[in-house]
């Protein structure tokens, strides 16, 4: 079996990946510091797919650990590297704590690459590296110019993606495969696993969730005076198990050196944009329960509108984003239930 170093891996993402993984035949070795995930998702991992991945307590940034991950676990053929922090809130008030842990894990993972024979890294990336595209570039593909970002989180994607880009044209003996993503959302389907925000959610559905839930007393929905057809932002919600399976098809492409370029980047996302409104209506819809709401000031450094131009992932990849809203939403509804 080809083993896969799976970094974030119980995470919200690196789980759905790491079933998809097994399923796919791959053995995964799961490191995580646990920063924004609990150790009983590996349980999870197993019920789903009778599989128990090796889950090590590391932290990506802890060089001397990852040495030893390394030498524990001869033979890891690729790396999907998730390790990040992500809320774009707390990035602003503390960006050393983002550009230290987003920056240290990749530039860890990249000088360990050689020296342990690992060939491939699919990174994790954001549809946020585009900023706000003008309505030339609208639905975004991956010619679309990248703008400077708008917090410090960004800003890693950013740095991360250049980092990579530099290390493989300086002819570093490994391969990229860069994602990037537009919104994920949703949750298994056997509700196993799913987002599992601490705290105040900050994103829009496990908010919305809670709030179907009566956990919270009402969902605000930030600005409703966007040039947008309803004023509300617009985004492009992707089931997080179809995008699980473009990372096993981007892992495959590399080992099996489909690709025969050293570095690649595909934006996933459905095509199709969806407003906060017409969101909080399709879950309405799909679930038959009601979320109360409110339309509230604008979010500080929301993005007005962007949607993904998924041709060259469906081409490329052959890849494509299968989940129906309606289905998408009903799972997350059916993991809020249950958590
Ligand atoms: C942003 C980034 C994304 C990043 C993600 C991490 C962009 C375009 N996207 O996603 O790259 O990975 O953060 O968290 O920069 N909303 C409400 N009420 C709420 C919460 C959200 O109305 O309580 C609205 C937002 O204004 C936005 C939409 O819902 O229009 C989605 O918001 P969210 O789920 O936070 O994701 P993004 O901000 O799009």
């Amino acid at each position: 079996m080809i083993k896969v170093l799976v970094t974030g891996g119980t995470g919200y993402i690196g789980s759905h990946t790491t079933v998809e993984l097994q399923n796919n035949g791959y053995e995964v070795i799961i490191v995580d510091n646990l920063a924004n995930s609990n150790a009983g998702v590996v349980d999870s991992i197993e019920r789903i797919t009778g599989i128990r991945p090796t889950f090590e307590k590391v932290d990506c940034t802890d060089d001397a650990t990852m040495k030893k991950v390394f030498a524990a676990y001869p033979g890891i053929k690729g790396i999907i590297h998730f390790a990040a922090d992500k809320a774009v809130g707390e990035s602003v008030e503390k960006p050393l704590k983002y550009y230290r842990n987003n920056i240290d894990s990749l530039l860890t993972l990249l000088e360990l690459m050689p020296k342990n024979g690992v060939e491939s890294i699919v990174f994790s990336s954001s549809c946020t590296v585009y900023g706000q595209p003008s309505p030339e570039y609208l639905p975004v593909s991956e010619q679309a110019p990248i703008q400077p970002a708008t917090s410090p989180y960004g800003n890693t994607k950013q740095i991360n993606e250049e980092i990579i880009r530099d290390a493989i044209h300086s002819g570093a003996p490994y391969k990229s495969i860069v994602l990037r993503y537009f919104n994920p959302i949703g949750a298994h389907p056997t509700s196993e696993i799913g987002e599992l925000p601490s705290g105040v959610p900050q994103n829009l559905v496990p908010f919305l969730t809670q709030t179907a839930a009566g956990i919270r007393k009402e969902l605000s929905v930030f600005g409703n005076d966007y040039n947008t057809p309803d004023g509300s932002c617009i985004r492009d919600y992707i089931n997080v198990v179809d995008l699980a399976k473009a990372h096993v098809i981007a892992m495959d492409r590399m080992l099996k050196n489909r690709s025969g370029v050293a570095l690649e980047y595909f934006n996933l996302g459905t095509g199709k944009g969806l407003s906060v409104l017409e969101l909080i209506h399709a879950f309405e819809k799909a679930t038959g329960v009601k979320v109360p709401y409110k339309i509230v000031a604008r979010r500080e450094g929301d993005i007005e509108q962007i949607w993904a131009d998924p041709n060259y992932a469906n081409e490329v990849l052959g890849w494509k984003a299968v989940e129906s809203i309606e289905d998408t939403l009903r799972s997350a509804w059916k993991w809020q239930q249950r958590t």
